[in-house]
């Protein structure tokens, strides 16, 4: 049974153009944008790693060729500061170059998440997988219980994916007039913070909405997602929603919304951007 597989894979749809950040983003991925000193889309990584994730697959689009290249060895660079301490800046992305495999399929046309995804079916195949959106960016909580460790969301996903075996979606409240930027769930609260979804609206106004419980870019997806997707028309803003084709998953089998432990930051914003990188300076930079 494909269910009972393990979470062994992860999206990334990075083909969005960063229009918020033009023109930074006229010429570079809008998840190169480093958050200090390090790209939107290794932080992603990371966090698919600490899940226990090794085959990174990138629904990538035109002008994104430097986030196939950042995967890869730079012999020019590594030659000429091998042996000196400015190596040491390497070992993080070393570390994940040489704990994970990468792979990179075009998106030819910008139609939505749930296209990405669908688009990502040749490399999944029939398992569960997960998908990171990297401009969410998570981190684990700050208070940490030191013999047991929080850590960051797609961690907690996998393991509720574990005891559930059904897809799963991260969820935070958010003010209720910022609906409209999110897909936003309603469900029966099965346990604290984890709730069997009974319905899903992508980007509602606030005065539609059915509660102020917003998706954020953290999923697991069974396979059948796929087969959902084939059938799922175009929806808010004429695009493929993953959030629609969701909302049928939870009609006709389950999905489970998790209020993740830890804090995101809407990094695809300027001021959530700039609140990420006071974050990271404080707290894992300058110490
Ligand atoms: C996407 C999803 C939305 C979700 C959001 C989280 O929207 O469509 O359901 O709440 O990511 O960041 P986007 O921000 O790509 O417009």
């Amino acid at each position: 049974m494909s269910e009972k597989l393990s979470v062994n894979k992860c999206l990334f749809p990075v083909a969005g153009y960063g229009t918020r950040f033009l023109p930074a983003t006229k010429s570079m991925p809008k998840e190169m944008l480093p958050v200090v000193n390090k790209p939107l889309i290794q932080y992603a990584v990371e966090e698919a790693m600490e899940a226990g994730v090794s085959k990174m697959g990138f629904i990538t689009g035109r002008g994104k060729r430097a986030i196939a290249d950042y995967f890869d060895n730079n012999y020019e660079l590594e030659t000429e500061i091998a042996g000196s301490s400015k190596f040491d800046k390497l070992a993080d992305i070393n570390h994940v170059m040489n704990n994970g495999q990468f792979i990179f399929m075009r998106q030819r046309a910008m139609l939505g998440l749930g296209h990405a995804i669908l688009t990502g079916e040749a490399i999944i195949g029939r398992e569960p997988f997960a998908v990171i959106l990297a401009d969410d960016l998570c981190v684990a909580p700050l208070e940490q219980d030191p013999s047991a460790p929080t850590p960051r969301a797609m961690a907690q996903l996998v393991e509720l994916y574990n005891k559930f075996h059904c897809c799963i979606v991260a969820i935070e409240e958010v003010p209720k007039e910022e609906t409209g930027s999110y897909g936003i769930i309603s469900g029966v609260e099965i346990e604290p913070g984890i709730y069997d979804v009974s319905d899903m609206v992508e980007k509602p106004k606030p005065e539609d909405a059915p509660t102020n419980m917003a998706i954020i870019g953290r999923y697991v997806l069974t396979p059948e997602i796929f087969d959902y997707l084939k059938e799922t028309k175009p929806g808010t803003n004429g695009e493929i929603q993953i959030t629609d084709a969701l909302k049928q998953v939870a009609k006709e089998q389950r999905v489970i919304a998790v209020k993740f432990e830890g804090q995101r930051f809407d990094c695809g914003s300027i001021p959530g951007f700039v609140e990420a990188t006071n974050y990271f300076y404080e707290h894992e930079f300058k110490g």
